[in-house]
C-alpha cells in the first residue's frame, strides 16, 4: 500500500527528498548528438567528460503518475549547448509538464508531422508538452537548469526515432544569443 508524502524539491540543486531513482549522463554518453563531432571529441578529452545531466526520480509502479527533475549543467559543444537526448513517449496518449525552478533555456519540440516549436524554460514557467510531441530540453545559460518534470508513470520513452535523425533544429550561440537554426545533419 502507498502512503503519502511530502517530497522536497530544492530548486536550485534539483535534489528530491525522498527520491527512488537517478541516474547521471556524462557528455561521453552523448556521443553522436551534437553538430560537430571534433568538437565533442575535444571537450569530452580536454574538459575531463563533464557531467551533462542527472534525473533524479519520485515514481511508484503502483500508481500512475510520477515526477522528478532534471538538473543540466551549463556548457557547449561547438556554439552547441548542452541538451538531453530527446524522446517522444512511447505511449501515445501521454504527455508532460517542465516546470522551470531555475536557470534559463529552450525547450525544442517537434511533432510527428514535422512541426516545431520552442517553449521558454525559466522560473515561473511551466511548459506542455502534448502527447506525440518529441521534446528536448537546452540549458542556454551559463548556470543550471533544474526544472521538475511529471508525467504517466507508464509514458516510457522512445529515444531511437531522435538518435537515427536528429531533430530539425540545433540551438547554438550566435552574438552571446540562443539562435535557433536548420540543422544540417537532419535526415
Ligand atoms: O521524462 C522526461 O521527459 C524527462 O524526465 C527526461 O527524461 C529528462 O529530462 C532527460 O531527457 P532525456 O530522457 O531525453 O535524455
Ligand atoms: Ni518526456
Amino acid at each position: 500500500m502507498l502512503f503519502p508524502e511530502g517530497v522536497a524539491i530544492d530548486g536550485i540543486s534539483g535534489e528530491v527528498t525522498p527520491s527512488t531513482d537517478r541516474y547521471t549522463k556524462k557528455l561521453s554518453e552523448l556521443s553522436g548528438l551534437f553538430h560537430d563531432a571534433a568538437a565533442f571529441d575535444k571537450v569530452v578529452a580536454e574538459g575531463g567528460d563533464p557531467i551533462a545531466y542527472e534525473v533524479v526520480d519520485y515514481r511508484k509502479q503502483e500508481c500512475d503518475i510520477c515526477f522528478g527533475t532534471t538538473i543540466m549543467m551549463p556548457g557547449q559543444v561547438g556554439g552547441e549547448y548542452f541538451m538531453t537526448r530527446g524522446h517522444f513517449h512511447e505511449r501515445k496518449d501521454c504527455g508532460e509538464g517542465y516546470y522551470t525552478q531555475s536557470g534559463e533555456g529552450l525547450l525544442l519540440l517537434e511533432s510527428r508531422e514535422g512541426e516545431v516549436r520552442t517553449v521558454e524554460m525559466k522560473p515561473g514557467i511551466c511548459a506542455f508538452i502534448p502527447p506525440e510531441w518529441a521534446h528536448r530540453s537546452i540549458n542556454t545559460g551559463s548556470e543550471k537548469l533544474v526544472f521538475v518534470w511529471f508525467c504517466a508513470t507508464d509514458a516510457g520513452h522512445d529515444y531511437g526515432t531522435i538518435r537515427e535523425r536528429g531533430m530539425r533544429k540545433l540551438v547554438v550561440e550566435r552574438d552571446g544569443r540562443p539562435a535557433i537554426i536548420d540543422n544540417p545533419n537532419f535526415a
